[in-house]
């Protein structure tokens, strides 16, 4: 991990900013407005490649210059944009053939953003140009800090250049056509290659689509993504040793990035967030699970939030604002989980085009409103939580939860026997339900090492490798207990389902197998003799050690188990067989915790009370309940320099971060 330069133990506080949309008079205002509210770090110049290259080799950096020199003047840093996301309407009509295409042979026009492909040589050495360019004029600049590559990666493209490159992938990945036509099962609906030019990506055909080519294909757009990103990175690096190197990962069921790998190959891990809904405390559980992913992929080190929406949930096809105080305390959930910053999109409102009605810290309204008043008080707290030395730490977690995005790809697939098994719900209901019970969650890769931990969790791991199954195993019989979802140890790696049927390599460690999958209608509550519910999924066990612990109570599957538990040395692996409902999986995974003796970071508090504990002492604290919640704790509060003794007494949506000392 790199901190952008200059800001070693200092937090991050800015957003996008996008002067090439407004007049120079403007800019002054911007910079000073900046200054009010604590802004030390803009990213610039994302979507300017049409001002920066207006005609091709033909560069306008004059603006820029004055932009950075002035953002620097008013102590200002900057994230340096390369702006290959938005190639400029020139570019399509030089090079036609690096516009993208969609499954059905659709090519796309400039007129929105991210009209390229990525296999397209075309655009390759456009990219390269433009990134050296910038380099070459902005490298030494003073207010250089950190470099933003692209923006978002995640398109797709199915054109002849992908065609030709996703061979080329297969190539390396599976040596002979027969491997290929073997991880593929060809041989079902006579899809045997005989010339690997047949091999395709997978456009738009006749009935259901070959599942592991779309697999291979995600995984396939994931390293070619990256290549870019790579021959970037590269080229910056070579120029600006000293200044890091990063892009902004997103999440979404669309986004072909395994952001396990993509996390290796950057300085400082960056995400953006933005949650999907705005019911009760659903942006707030959710934003904990992005932070504990960003971490995860950051193996624990230190990553950067690099855009969240001021002050917009899009929720249901609404834009709902936040609520008074909720910008402040999600950002602190984010900097409590390991960010080294809060970062918006975006610094001010646009006049126009696609997004003119996305909120920013600078509203169309202007500074008199209570969007930039809250920015000013989020700059004030990160100022005083950066003076306090409270940048960074470690955050103590003795829960994992394994995340893979691969199954997630997976289970958009083809054929499945549901078509609603949504890998990202299931994931993070899992992650909620700790969230409810106060307990923090790290997010690890499958097959990672678990000996820090005391208990893992694996929701829904569709595709299950060996090696995975095994470090797992030895976990759990070294005294870690596992809890295990539905839907698990399917399928390998290839997406080919296991011999014997779930849970794969899973089965000796859960003491079971799945004789049957029984997937139900939306609306079926799914009774359990513990009086808990479940619904979309069932499955008929047959127990080859494991003791149920909750059984069907109806149906066809009356008096089956339901969940079950298996002591294996001196820990025990649980299986779960249903999708539960919100209040059974909270007893669920108490159950589970309380087995492995794990107990929640503070004690006596509600659900929506948010306490994450780093392993410095610090303690943060958010109370995003609507009561006034109580810890137990003594220390120095850092945010208002209060001495606490014994008790903090937590004001509704009031946040605290505490340097603990003895009672
Ligand atoms: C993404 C992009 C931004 C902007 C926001 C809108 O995160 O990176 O350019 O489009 O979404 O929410």
């Amino acid at each position: 991990m790199r901190w952008p330069r200059g800001f070693t133990g200092r937090l991050c506080f800015g957003g996008d900013y996008n002067p090439e949309q407004w007049p120079e008079d403007v800019w002054l205002e911007d910079v000073e407005l900046m200054r009010r509210c604590g802004v030390n770090l803009v990213t610039v110049g994302v979507f300017a490649w049409s001002r920066l290259e207006p005609r091709e080799g033909e560069y306008d950096f004059g603006w820029l210059d004055r932009v950075l020199d002035l953002l620097h003047g008013g102590g200002v840093r900057v994230a340096l944009a390369t702006p290959t996301a938005s190639p400029p309407p020139w570019f399509g009509f030089a090079y036609p053939d690096a516009l993208p295409v969609t499954r059905d042979g659709v090519r796309l026009s400039h007129g929105s953003r991210d009209a390229y492909c990525a296999s397209a040589p075309a655009y390759r050495a456009a990219c390269r140009r433009i990134s050296t360019a910038l380099s070459h004029r902005y490298g030494e600049h003073p207010a250089l800090a950190l470099w933003h590559v692209h923006n978002e990666y995640g398109t797709w493209c199915h054109c002849e250049h992908v065609a030709a490159r996703f061979r080329r992938w297969l190539r390396r990945r599976y040596h002979t056509l027969e491997a290929l036509n073997e991880a593929w099962t060809t041989a079902f609906w006579s899809q045997h290659y005989a010339e690997w030019d047949h091999v395709l990506p997978p456009r738009a055909t006749q009935y259901l689509p070959n599942p592991s080519q779309l697999l291979d294909f995600r995984r396939f757009l994931s390293a070619e993504l990256l290549a870019c990103f790579r021959e970037q990175r590269d080229l910056l690096r070579s120029s600006t040793p000293d200044v890091p190197v990063t892009t902004n990962l997103v999440l979404g069921s669309w986004v072909p990035v395994d952001q396990w790998e993509w996390a290796r190959e950057v300085d400082l891990v960056a995400i953006d967030h933005y949650p999907a809904s705005a019911a009760g405390l659903a942006a707030e559980e959710e934003t904990a699970f992005a932070a504990d992913l960003a971490r995860g992929w950051a193996g624990g080190a230190p990553w950067l939030l690099m855009e969240q929406a001021p002050n917009l949930i899009y929720s249901g096809g609404r834009m709902l604002p936040k609520r008074p105080g909720q910008m402040t305390r999600l950002s602190l959930s984010h900097i409590a989980r390991g960010s080294i910053g809060s970062m918006f999109f975006q610094w001010r409102a646009p006049r126009g085009g696609a997004e003119a009605f996305h909120s920013a810290l600078l509203p169309h309204a202007g500074a008199r409103s209570r969007v930039f008043d809250e920015a000013v008080e989020l700059g004030a707290a990160l100022g005083r939580l950066t003076t306090a030395g409270v940048a960074d730490g470690p955050v103590e977690a003795r829960v994992a939860l394994v995340w893979d995005p691969q199954s997630w790809w997976a289970l958009q697939g083809p054929g499945l026997p549901a078509s609603d098994l949504e890998y990202w719900a299931a994931a993070r209901s899992v992650h909620a339900s700790a969230w409810r019970l106060g307990v923090t969650v790290d997010v690890v890769a499958p097959g990672a090492a678990l000996s820090p931990y005391r208990v893992v969790l694996l929701p829904c791991l569709y595709l299950t490798a060996a090696a995975t199954a095994a470090a797992v195993s030895a976990f759990v019989a070294s005294g870690g207990h596992a809890a295990v979802w539905y839907l698990s140890g399917v399928a390998d790696v290839d997406g080919r389902i296991h011999p014997g049927g779930p849970p794969g390599p899973l089965g000796d460690l859960l003491g079971l197998r799945v004789e049957q999958m029984c997937p139900v209608p939306d609306g079926t509550a799914l009774a359990l003799t513990t009086g808990a519910s479940g619904s979309l999924w069932s499955e008929l066990l047959r127990l080859d050690g494991a003791t149920s612990m909750a059984e069907y109570a109806g149906g066809d599957l009356a008096g089956e188990p339901a969940i079950t538990r298996h002591p294996v040395g001196a820990g025990a692996a649980w299986y779960v067989s249903t999708r539960l409902d919100e209040a059974a999986l909270d007893l669920l995974l108490a159950g589970v915790l309380r087995d492995a003796g794990v107990a929640a970071a503070a004690s006596g508090t509600q659900p929506g009370v948010e306490v994450v504990r780093r392993r410095s002492g610090v303690i943060f604290a958010l109370n995003h309940t609507r009561d006034e919640a109580v810890l137990a704790v003594s220390g120095k509060e850092l945010l208002s320099g209060a001495r606490i003794d014994g008790e903090l007494r937590l004001a509704p949506g009031a946040v605290a971060a505490i340097v603990a000392s003895a009672p």
